[in-house]
């Protein structure tokens, strides 16, 4: 548990962090995907270039952190995060590498020291945060797989059908290993990674379905973005995937 003398130390900072926000993200990204390059795999750089995804993970520390006291007045966005998690095949081992990075650059932001008390208790905040979060992805892991048809992380489908408009293509994927997979209903949604061609890199990005799946195969509508770069992974799909191409799939959530 965090004492009371940090708890008053992290809300002290809070109000400079936010106004400092986006430094503080951006160099935090910059930060862990420099050290860790094997994470511009899980990451969707599309996103990163925008800095939609780089405010939202800061972002939500600064929210637990505001509300430490009351941790369950963000269940809500607990379970929505755990969900993409999930989606992602995130793990727990990547908690400390993101809490590592987060650190730094919370101390980089506010210029104090690493080992000062005030990034001690950012540090515990941040593991106290990470616990919950590691904790519900598990039950979820845990939950998909316990489902006839069920998985965790990545699974291997094959495209069996594409069916394609103006600007959109509706596909339709089979598991590569013929064996069962989970019904889904119409608004829960699945990560599809693919290679980025020329770049020694892979990327994800979720699709969400429309109508409910019967559990034979999946059917999902990818739209061209209007603003693509090299990372959309939609516009990779129409642009260089055909019937009988394999893409990683992760269960329905
Ligand atoms: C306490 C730690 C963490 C917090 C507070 C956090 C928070 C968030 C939030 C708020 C989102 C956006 C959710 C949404 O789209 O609705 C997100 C997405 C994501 N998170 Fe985390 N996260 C944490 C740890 C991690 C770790 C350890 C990883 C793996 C290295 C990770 C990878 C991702 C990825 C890949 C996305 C999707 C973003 C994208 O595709 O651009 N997160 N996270």
């Amino acid at each position: 548990m965090i004492n009371q003398q940090h708890i008053e130390l992290i809300k002290g900072t809070i109000p400079v962090l936010r106004e400092n926000g986006v430094a503080l993200t951006s160099y935090f990204y910059k930060r862990m995907l420099g050290n860790h390059p094997e994470l511009r795999n899980v990451f969707n750089l599309d996103h990163q270039s925008t800095g939609r995804q780089s405010r939202a993970q800061a972002a939500t520390l600064l929210a637990y952190a505001e509300n430490i006291e009351n941790p369950d007045a963000l269940v809500k966005a607990f379970e929505r995060i755990a969900k993409k998690h999930v989606s992602l095949d995130i793990q727990p081992e990547q908690y400390s590498i993101v809490g590592e990075n987060l650190l730094h650059s919370i101390s980089e932001v506010l210029n104090v020291p690493m080992e000062s008390e005030l990034i001690q208790a950012w540090k515990e905040a941040y593991v106290q945060l990470a616990d919950i979060l590691i904790k519900t992805e598990k039950d979820k892991y845990d939950a998909l797989t316990a489902q006839h048809g069920g998985w965790a992380g990545w699974r291997e489908f094959e495209i069996e059908n594409i069916q394609a408009s103006e600007g959109a293509s509706r596909l339709t994927l089979k598991a590569s290993d013929q064996q069962a997979i989970l019904p889904a209903t119409s608004g829960q949604y699945i990560s599809i990674k693919i290679q980025v061609p020329g770049q020694d890199v892979e990327q994800p990005q979720q699709f969400s379905f429309s109508t409910d799946q019967n559990g034979e195969a999946y059917s999902v509508e990818v739209k061209a973005e209007a603003n693509p770069t090299i990372f959309s992974v939609a516009n990779i799909l129409l642009d260089h995937y055909k019937v009988g191409d394999k893409v990683l799939v992760s269960a329905p959530l």
